[in-house]
Parts: structure tokens; C-alpha cells; sequence
């Protein structure tokens, strides 16, 4: 007689299972948290932020609803915000209009430029709280590039010796972390050279290890005021959303050239790349969680197609369990709030 059927379907899934039922641990929200494996703190996360010349309101964007640009004054509020919040890092990036650009990036090097002067005040109110900037040409480029546009191809190391210029005046502001997010070659040991070279031994670098060529940077473009600029793509400079074997060696160099830290851009589309770099270097990783992600995401919940609250959480939650050691997302202060409340 077979004694597990004499005991119905229960007897004979313990003997098909063993009796190891993996549902008994999701039981009530007190297993669920006792259990979990990773977990999502404020201090996980870096709010990048968009300034603006001039003072008054803030200035929404439309293509990434609940973001805005900020004033001067608004984005030391911003900073207090983030400290309250316990949100360890600002990412500051400007809005530029036409006048302010040209060929050659030349705002990118000027020490009184917006970026710069929001550095500055930040430091001067709310010194607890760390500032990153980029280090790219696109926001002052009058083509939309991150470098030095020659015959129609962005050169590298024309590229590399203005991007090194823009950290130093970044660095003087007062900046904590520069990120290259340029993609040129070599631009990370130079930058630490010329950083080092002028006494600013302590400045961090998180670089954009792997960026990929994206089309989920769409809105940060109308953000910065890049967007009807851009000729043509990044392609020649970020990478190919084929590459994985690529994103190990762009890491690896980046780690041999300087880096502190390194990054994933995109982000859920690239979970992947991020939990292998994270593994292989064992160096902190972050991941980008861009503006089309954002966007995707709060288009979604404005049409009550999914929880908007719900996926940014389950999103932010994905980016820890791949290996991340934090987040650049627009939903930063958002996050930050829900997870005091919790
Ligand atoms: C500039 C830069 C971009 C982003 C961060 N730095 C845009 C780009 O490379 O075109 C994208 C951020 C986002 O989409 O949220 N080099």
C-alpha cells in the first residue's frame, strides 16, 4: 500500500517535495522581512537634479512628470531636502540655453558656470551633503556631443583635454565626485592626473563605466535643453547594447586608470552587466536608473496601467539585488520618503 496516496494530494506533494514547502516563509509580512535578502536604505540612493539659470518657480519638464529644474536658491532646498531625507549625494546637472553653448563646450570650463555656482552654494549651506557632477560636453555643446566634434566625428583626445579642464574647474567649486559619463578613452586617468596634478588628491571619480548608446536618455536630453540640438547618435562613443565582454573591459580600465567607483547606464535594461561587473570587480557599483526609465514608469501610473509607488519600489529593490551599492533616480526623494514611512 502506498502511504503517501492513502494521505491524498497533501501526502503526495510533501513526497514529491520532500516537504519543503517555500511558502511557508511568505506567509505574513513579518516572515517576508525577516527573510529578505537585500534591502533598499535612503543612504542607497543619489538624486540627480536639474539646475537653472535665474531665480523664481520651478521649472517642470514635461517629458519626466514630478521632476523639475531648479533655481540656485531651490536647489540648496533641494540639498536640505536630501539631507533630511538621509539621501547621502546630489547629481547636479544644468539646463543651457543656446547662447551658452558653442562648438567647443567652452561654458564646460568656466569656474563661474551654473554647475560650478550651484556647487558652491550647496558646500556653503549644507556642507554634509555630498555634490557630483558630470563630467560631459553635451549640456554646453552647440551639437549636442559630449566631445570635440571634428569633420562630423567626435575626437577623442582633443575631447579628453577640455573634459580634464571641466573636472579641475568642478573640482575648485568645490565638487566631491566627478562622473565622467563622456565615454572617451583614457579620460579617467587623465582626469586623475590633472585632478592630483592641481592638489585634489581627495576628489572622487565614479565613472560611467558601461553607458550604453540608450534610447532611454530621451528626456534627460529635453532636461539639459539638449534634445532638438543632438546631430546624429552617440553611438561612435557609448556602447553597443549587443556588449557585455565590452562592459568588463570598460570597467577594468576604468578601475586601472583611477576610478573609485563605477557605474551601470541604463539601468533595468542592464541588470545584467551590473550584477556581472559588480561580482568580477568588487568595487562599488551604481546603477543609472534614467530618465526613460523614470518616465516609462510614471507614464504607465498616470494612465493607471501599473502601481506607480509600487514599481518605483520593486524597480529600486532589483537595482540592490543585482549588486548595486546604490542608485542615480529621479525618484530619490520619493524612495527616500517611503522608506522613512515604512
Ligand atoms: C551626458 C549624460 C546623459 C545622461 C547623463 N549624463 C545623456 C546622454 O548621454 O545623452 C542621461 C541621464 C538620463 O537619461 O537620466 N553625457
Amino acid at each position: 500500500m502506498d502511504f503517501a496516496s492513502d494521505r491524498g494530494i497533501a501526502g503526495r506533494i510533501d513526497a514529491a517535495t520532500g516537504g519543503r514547502r517555500l511558502r511557508r516563509l511568505r506567509q505574513h509580512d513579518w516572515t517576508r522581512r525577516l527573510v529578505r535578502e537585500t534591502s533598499l536604505a535612503p543612504a542607497d540612493l543619489i538624486w540627480p537634479v536639474f539646475v537653472r539659470d535665474g531665480s523664481g518657480a520651478d521649472e517642470p519638464v514635461a517629458s519626466m512628470p514630478g521632476v523639475v529644474r531648479y533655481s540656485l536658491e531651490r536647489v540648496v532646498d533641494a540639498a536640505r531636502e536630501a539631507r533630511d531625507l538621509g539621501i547621502p549625494v546630489l547629481a547636479l546637472f544644468p539646463y543651457t540655453t543656446r547662447d551658452k553653448r558653442d562648438e567647443r563646450g567652452s561654458e564646460a570650463t568656466n569656474l563661474d558656470n551654473l554647475v560650478c555656482r550651484a556647487v558652491g552654494a550647496i558646500k556653503d549651506a549644507v556642507p554634509e551633503v555630498g555634490v557630483m557632477c558630470d563630467v560631459a560636453l553635451d549640456p554646453y555643446t552647440s551639437h549636442g556631443h559630449d566631445g570635440i566634434m571634428r569633420d562630423g566625428r567626435i575626437v577623442n583626445d582633443e575631447s579628453v583635454e577640455i573634459l580634464c579642464r571641466q573636472a579641475l574647474v568642478q573640482a575648485k567649486a568645490g565638487c566631491d565626485i566627478v562622473g565622467p559619463s563622456d565615454m572617451m578613452d583614457g579620460r579617467v586617468a587623465m582626469i586623475r592626473d590633472a585632478l592630483d596634478a592641481e592638489g585634489f588628491r581627495d576628489t572622487m571619480i565614479m565613472s560611467y563605466a558601461a553607458k550604453y548608446a540608450s534610447a532611454f536618455y530621451g528626456p534627460f536630453r529635453e532636461a539639459v535643453g539638449s534634445n532638438d540640438l543632438l546631430k546624429g547618435d552617440k553611438r561612435t562613443y557609448q556602447m553597443d547594447y549587443g556588449n557585455t565582454a565590452e562592459a568588463l573591459r570598460e570597467a577594468e580600465q576604468d578601475i586601472a586608470e583611477g576610478a573609485d567607483m563605477i557605474m551601470v547606464k541604463p539601468g533595468l535594461p542592464y541588470l545584467d552587466v551590473l550584477s556581472r561587473l559588480a561580482s568580477e570587480f568588487g568595487m562599488p557599483t551604481f546603477a543609472y536608473q534614467t530618465s526613460g526609465e523614470y518616465s516609462t514608469i510614471e507614464a504607465a501610473a498616470a494612465n493607471g496601467w501599473i502601481d506607480g509607488e509600487r514599481a518605483m519600489m520593486e524597480t529600486l529593490a532589483a537595482f540592490k539585488r543585482a549588486g548595486a551599492a546604490g542608485v542615480l533616480t529621479y525618484f530619490a526623494p520619493r524612495a527616500a520618503k517611503a522608506l522613512r514611512a515604512a
